[in-house]
């Protein structure tokens, strides 16, 4: 028997064509993915991308959970690259969280008179909103970007473990797929493995070679045979282009 006859598992296509090569074919549903990556390698537009394809193409509904920027500077950088969050929105597909308000907890504050670390109170306003927002919309798509500075602010592994234990739980969840972005903290033979990565079922690693060119590579991706090579990728004006068969030098 051959693959193609054999019955196919349900798969989210990330609408990069390159990419969903490298996937054959594309996410498997329900999974929590980490899209790990240099600054400035392309990881907001890449679950964008991710989100906008299943939307327009699968008439999924999709969530993006904004930590970085507020979703008037989000829908403005993704439409100067074709892909159009206001009309969505106003169809009900898309649904943006603006959770930028995080980075603003003080490490301490106060609830009543009760002195409470900021960081908690950051983690559980945070884990709310998702799980209400989840429950009430149902998206088939979730992206989170980024979740650095969560879990930057727990410092000691051992603590940030159990926290982005409890976020991985929390997306798991529901029947969404997501992809959640990082940031890459060192390179090189030597790095230390981040504990997102072990807690995801799949990850992507996006890096920026001294020679400018740009690599996506799949480090894993649990239950699925895919293409493990690291491969060069470009962006240009309609998004990400990956050059799935194409060797890095
Ligand atoms: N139209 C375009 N053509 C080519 N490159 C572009 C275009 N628009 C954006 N870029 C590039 O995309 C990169 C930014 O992509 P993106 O914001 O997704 O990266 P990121 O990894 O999320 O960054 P950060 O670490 O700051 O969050 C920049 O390097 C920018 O130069
Ligand atoms: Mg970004």
């Amino acid at each position: 028997m051959t693959e193609s006859s054999e019955p196919a598992e349900e798969r989210l296509g990330s609408g990069i064509n390159g990419l969903d090569a490298l996937l054959h074919g594309g996410f498997s549903k329900s999974r929590v993915i980490l899209v790990l990556g240099e600054p400035g390698t392309g990881k907001t537009i890449l679950c964008s991308k991710f989100l906008y394809y299943g939307a327009t193409h699968q008439n999924q509904k999709c969530i993006f959970i904004g930590m970085n920027e507020p979703q008037t500077r989000f829908m403005k950088e993704m439409k100067a690259l074709g892909m159009d969050f206001g009309k969505l929105q106003k169809e009900d597909k898309f649904r943006y969280i603006d959770a930028t308000d995080i980075r603003r907890i003080p490490e301490q504050t106060k609830v009543g008179r009760i002195a409470v670390g900021g960081r908690e109170l950051g983690l559980v306003n945070v884990l709310d909103t998702i799980q209400e927002s989840l429950a009430k919309f149902e998206p088939q798509r979730i992206a989170i970007d980024s979740i650095s500075d969560l879990v930057f602010r727990y410092p000691n592994v051992e603590e940030r473990r159990p926290v982005i234990l409890d976020l991985v739980e929390t997306l798991q969840s529901s029947n969404a797929t997501t992809l959640m972005t990082s940031e890459l903290l060192a390179t090189g033979d030597q790095r230390v493995l981040q504990p997102e990565e072990y807690l995801a079922e799949g990850v992507l690693l996006l890096r920026s070679l001294r020679n400018g060119v740009t690599t996506i590579q799949i480090l894993k991706m649990r239950g699925q045979n895919v293409d493990r090579h690291p491969r060069p990728y470009e962006i240009t004006d309609s998004g990400i282009e990956v050059m799935a068969t194409e060797e890095v030098y």
